[in-house]
């Protein structure tokens, strides 16, 4: 059969008419993404179509491979490594630092982390610009040097490289404002364009669900922990996703250089945070698990804390950072390179009670409007400012108890922010949001 190319208006019109994309379809409309003749009026009505039809699982698998393709798949010289090349991706949320630790770890553990993570995106921080706050850190270190990294020191963390599934950078920055972000196969093929571009063994995916998540309700979190798990497994990376909690913040700041704080802390052991190890313990032993280093979970969970106890993580975090350009003894001194935010102002409830629900969108859109995450793509984020100290679900309140520290850079922001804050927290008698941290684990049949 002759191959009828459509014009994308026609691709575009059979999607929105709830039509199957043949796999020449979605290619010719992913290239035409990449070669510039699809618009982004096209873009946006394609996106739209998509949220609104949906993609069945070859459709959504083909999108994604076409995306993978618009640029380099990394190969990695296998007689040089001795150990699997694994990641871990979140599909984010506020207060979620976990690759700072896991990576470190998972490669103390014998794998190899090649972990290549995004700026924040609306209310939900990013990997990246946390990291941009430890002076000199090379997250834009080109894709040989990178590699170099992954081999010495076995894991590194690097921003998105414009080499690298450039069809998604294109597609993701139109449905960021066209409120098209929000569906399982754009996620889908969005995250594992780049994650198997990375040429990567095995995943493991943190879902995310709730108020503060972009899948909110836990239907939708399976949903899209299922398709990734199906569509990743059909491109030949075993993959593992977890669904889990984000009707509140994960750690307890939200901010970049806070976020670092907590972090080293917990690679140092000197502040292991419940929830925030509970995921990290997770996520991790599922992965090695998956990837073949070890055949127990519970096997899994000991390797990875060891890694703490024996320093061996934090060791490794150390050396990522300084062969990144950072300065060699961060782990030592975090303080001396961090910048500290000149304004703290504490939010302190007003009642007494119980805390029982917690406005995590907010919260996220809080630090971004201090200065730690972006209004448009160019703006330029201040690392220091956030949120520390915040309550949980379920902590007693009384008058005066502590619900958050404000990290500002000036004092007017610092008022903003505060009453804000304090409607964020919900004081009532009772919980009204499931908290239950592991909502669920989605594996291959
Ligand atoms: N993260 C991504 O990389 N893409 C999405 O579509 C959503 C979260």
């Amino acid at each position: 059969m002759v191959n009828k190319q459509l014009l994308p208006e026609e691709i575009i019109r059979r999607k929105r008419d709830n039509q199957s994309l043949t796999n020449d379809q979605i290619q010719d409309f992913i290239d035409g993404v990449v070669s510039g003749s699809v618009t982004d009026g096209q873009i946006a009505a394609f996106s739209m179509a998509v949220f609104f039809q949906h993609m069945d699982v070859r459709e959504c698998s083909k999108m994604t491979l076409a995306m993978r393709d618009t640029g380099n798949v990394l190969r990695w010289d296998r007689s040089r490594f001795n150990g699997p090349i694994v990641d871990k991706h979140s599909s984010g949320g506020v207060g979620d630092c976990v690759s700072l630790m896991l990576a470190p770890m998972l490669a103390s553990c014998g794998a190899y982390v090649p972990m290549i993570s995004g700026r924040g995106l609306g209310h939900s921080g990013g990997t990246l610009d946390k990291l941009s706050s430890i002076p000199g850190y090379l997250f834009r270190s080109d894709i040989d040097h990178f590699q170099k990294v992954v081999e010495t020191v076995g894991c590194a963390i690097v921003g998105q490289s414009a080499s690298l599934a450039p069809a998604d950078g294109r597609i993701y920055s139109v449905r960021d404002v066209t409120a098209t972000v929000e569906s399982v196969p754009l996620i889908t093929a969005s995250i594992l364009s780049k994650k198997l571009a990375a040429g990567i063994d095995a995943l493991v995916m943190d879902v995310k669900t709730g108020n503060g998540a972009f899948a909110d309700t836990t239907k939708m979190a399976i949903e899209l922990a299922d398709n990734i798990v199906q569509v990743a497994g059909l491109a030949g990376v075993p993959t593992v996703s977890l669904v889990t909690d984000m009707n509140q913040p994960l750690a307890s700041s939200a901010g970049n250089a806070l976020e670092v704080v907590e972090a080293v802390r917990y690679l140092k052991n000197e502040k292991c945070d419940p929830r925030l190890d509970e995921v990290i313990l997770a996520l991790g032993s599922e992965l090695l698990v998956l990837c073949g280093l070890e055949t127990e979970r519970v096997d899994a969970i000991k390797l990875l804390k060891n890694t703490i106890a024996d320093g061996m993580a934090a060791e490794r975090f150390s050396k990522m950072i300084a062969f990144l350009g950072g300065p060699h003894d961060f782990i030592e001194k975090p303080q001396k390179y961090l910048q500290d935010a000149p304004i703290k102002l504490s939010v302190k409830s007003e009642h007494m009670g119980t805390v029982s629900d917690i406005d995590t969108r907010l919260l996220g859109l809080i630090v971004v409007e201090l200065g730690g995450g972006r209004l448009r793509p160019q703006d330029e984020i201040d690392t220091s400012v956030g949120l520390s100290h915040l309550a949980r679900i379920g902590d007693k309140v009384v008058p005066n108890t502590q619900l958050a520290l404000i990290h500002a850079k000036t004092s007017q922001e610092a008022e903003e922010a505060h009453q804000k804050v304090l409607e964020s927290f919900r004081i009532g008698e009772k919980i009204y949001k499931e908290v239950k941290l592991i909502r669920d684990i989605r594996k291959a049949a």
